[in-house]
């Protein structure tokens, strides 16, 4: 594979040093070097300097030129729910009409309708969404995502779902406690059957499993019970918690040593100062809390408090129809207060973190993966400002370009 040399770059931003998770005061910090290039080699960046201190090069590297770009790391989106089958655009046209998200999942509506529509797909169907999904995130600048199952919430399509995750580069996480499918008649009952006749199966392509912690979903004992059963069988341990009620999701998670615990739009005081005193990464939603019209998650407190956090995009068919990590980031630095340097970290150093790959994703520095993504500015921070613009000029995943 020819060395790629991208040069002639206006800015190169990346979170400093090589520690992993950045939290409190560090999450700010980021080298950033002007008038520069990064030299890769094969699937690993190799260099990064300023052009005037580039010296001879062998004929055969392939240049591009970056003139009138800005770097930053490839985006790494450390949660989504890519694997469904249909939409829920009538369910949106029904919550911009005033309906909310939890009556209309009351009323079987809501995740369960697209758990009808997953398990109807196929497994064809299910790997073409997914890669048609994945090319959005790309084309945004993620080069790095995890994809959840929980659409079919039965052994073939939740087998399926991490199979399309993985089959289109993505690293999967069993969210097979999502909604108690109707053909069970009691969240106990349900789990009796997904411990015993899915986990043995999917742990063999899962990384990680994933819990929807919450009021009409399931409670604590039954979430420890599920995330218990996953962790015996090797499994890393995620949660969505305190999503619409703080249902002890942060406790739960420390006490299991998860690896994140995601939303907290409802989470206060004592969550935040029992987050920032543990290991466990908050993962901030911010896509999700304005497509439902919540309330934002209180990241500016957890930050300062200590806390390690990630941002990533949710993307799903409900609550987030959002691919795009470059708005989350602006939403980040408007509803979340972070600084453009504080999200740029939580989407890149601090999401490989949550999916166990922080020594190799999140940063442009040598021995790092060679995933850059050519922002259209002179200035990096347009990643924030530029809301909802196509900031994002070419995107190089294992050092090739698009
Ligand atoms: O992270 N909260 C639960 N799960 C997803 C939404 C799923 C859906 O509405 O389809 C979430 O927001
Ligand atoms: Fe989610």
């Amino acid at each position: 594979m020819p060395r790629l040399l991208i040069r002639d770059l206006a800015q190169v931003a990346s979170p400093a040093g090589r520690a992993a998770p950045l939290r409190g005061s560090a999450l700010a910090d980021l080298d950033w070097i002007d008038d520069a290039y990064i030299l890769c080699d094969g699937a690993r960046i190799e260099a990064v300097g300023r052009m005037r201190e580039l010296g001879p090069l062998d004929d055969d590297i392939e240049e591009l030129h970056a003139r009138g770009l800005s770097a930053v790391p490839g985006l790494v989106d450390c949660h989504t729910h890519p694997a469904f089958g249909g939409d829920r655009v009538d369910e949106f046209s029904l919550r911009a009409a005033g309906a909310s998200y939890e009556e209309l999942h009351a009323a079987g509506g809501g995740i369960l309708s697209t758990v009808e529509a997953t398990r109807a797909a196929g497994e064809v169907g299910l790997a073409r969404a997914v890669s048609r999904h994945r090319d959005w995130m790309l084309r945004a600048g993620t080069t790095t995502f995890e994809g959840k199952s929980g659409y079919g919430l039965d052994r073939k399509t939740e087998l399926a779902s991490l199979e399309a995750i993985a089959a289109a580069g993505g690293i999967p996480t069993w969210l097979g406690a999502h909604a108690v499918p109707p053909e069970h008649a009691t969240a106990d009952a349900y789990l009796d059957f997904a411990l015993a006749d899915v986990l043995p199966e999917v742990a063999t392509v899962a990384e990680a499993a994933d819990v929807f912690l919450e009021r009409g979903a399931f409670d604590v004992d039954q979430a420890r019970r599920y995330l218990q059963a996953c962790a015996a069988a090797g499994l890393a341990l995620r949660l969505h918690g305190d999503q619409f009620t703080e249902s002890g999701a942060i406790p739960l998670a420390i006490e299991l040593g998860a690896r994140s615990v995601d939303h907290l739009e409802a989470t206060g005081s004592e969550g935040i100062a029992a987050l920032a005193a543990s290991d466990v990464v908050g993962v901030l939603l911010p896509a999700s809390a304005l497509f439902l019209g919540r309330p934002m998650p209180p990241a500016r407190a957890l930050v300062d408090a200590g806390a390690s956090i990630a941002i990533a995009t949710d993307f799903n068919p409900g609550s987030a129809f959002c691919e795009s990590l470059p708005l989350v980031c602006s939403l980040a630095a408007t509803q979340l207060k972070l600084s453009p340097a504080e999200a740029l970290a939580a989407c890149t150093v601090n999401a490989a973190h949550v999916l166990g790959r922080a020594g190799t994703l999140g940063r442009i520095a040598p021995g790092y993966r060679a995933d850059v993504v050519l922002l259209d500015a002179l200035d990096w921070r347009y990643l924030a400002y530029h809301l909802g613009g196509n900031v994002v000029a070419r995107v190089v995943k294992d050092g090739v370009s698009d």
